[in-house]
């Protein structure tokens, strides 16, 4: 892979304020990209990665928009288009958590979670799949007219006891995902997905902020460290680059080997 893989494409990065997003925005920026960061309510959090991303020489633009709302998503597009007049690459990262015992569950924190991690996927790759398919492969820039990636977890295989929602809207992107790889295949756009295993965030502080907690984490990660948004955004630019021309309806498992049953490596 040269340099600077992504030269001259524009990026969309959503939730890209914080944590994973954040790197993966950064990273896409380092290969060459410009980059839309995507925030629901730290403008702060996002006008950071914008201020970085410019620094090291490329384009970004900090856009505001809820990506359940389709409203917000349409306004963020049309922003997009007039800022930057083409999207290259969707990273759809934005996601929640809201964590409760099933039969304590609200329907609230249900919709919440749904809407958020699957109906925003939907929302945002709509938007981005029709300005691909309408502009189609550009020679020079890159083999394929567009390509999408879904930030799904190892909690599309693993299930995840008082989580139902989460695991739930995971599962969901999985099948998502392959399904729109299919069916765009023939239009040459790729559609694949990232599982990160357990990344230091915000979004899972409770799991790593105390010796107790990451000890007790880290024996369920063979590779015995936790992982840092900077491993999501180099596995981001591989599979938007041409290195990845021939990848598509996968999830890459990001993991540190959480997906490799752990606890069989000296039980069973
Ligand atoms: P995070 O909480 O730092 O990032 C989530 C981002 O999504 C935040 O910036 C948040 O403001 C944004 N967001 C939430 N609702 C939104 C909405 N309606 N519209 C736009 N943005 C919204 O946590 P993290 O870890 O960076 O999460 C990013 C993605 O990675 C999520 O989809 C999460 O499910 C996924 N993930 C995280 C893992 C981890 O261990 N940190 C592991 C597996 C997956
Ligand atoms: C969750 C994190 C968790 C990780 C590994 C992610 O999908 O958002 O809270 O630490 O999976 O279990």
């Amino acid at each position: 892979m040269s340099d600077q893989p992504l030269k001259g494409q524009k990026a969309l990065v959503t939730g890209a304020s914080s944590g994973i997003g954040a790197g993966v925005a950064l990273a896409l920026a380092a290969a060459g990209a410009d980059v839309v960061v995507n925030y629901v309510s730290s403008l702060a959090g996002a006008q950071q990665v914008v201020d970085e991303i410019k620094a090291q020489g490329q384009n970004a633009i900090a856009v505001k928009a809820d990506v359940a709302s389709p409203d917000e998503v349409q306004a963020m597009f049309d922003e997009m288009m007039g800022a930057f007049g083409a999207i290259d690459i969707l990273v759809n990262n934005a996601g929640l958590q809201q964590d409760a015992p099933f039969t304590e569950m609200t329907l609230a924190q249900w919709n919440k979670v749904i809407s958020t991690n699957l109906t925003g996927m939907f929302l945002c790759t709509q938007h981005a799949v029709k300005a691909m398919l309408a502009r189609g492969i550009v020679p020079g820039l890159s083999r394929c007219a567009g390509k999408v990636i879904c930030m799904s977890s190892v909690h599309e295989v693993i299930p995840w006891a008082g989580h139902a929602n989460y695991a739930a809207s995971k599962g969901g992107v999985k099948l998502f995902m392959q399904t729109l790889a299919q069916e765009l295949a023939p239009h040459r756009i790729r559609v694949n997905s990232i599982g990160p295993g357990a990344i230091q965030t915000p979004i899972n502080r409770a799991a790593w902020d105390t010796p107790e907690a990451l000890a007790s984490l880290l024996k369920l990660i063979p590779y015995g460290r936790i992982g840092v948004p900077a491993d999501i955004g180099s596995a981001a630019v591989w599979l938007a680059s041409d290195a990845a021309d021939y990848v598509n309806g996968q999830t890459l498992f990001v993991d540190g080997g959480m997906t490799l049953y752990p606890e069989f490596a000296d039980g069973g």
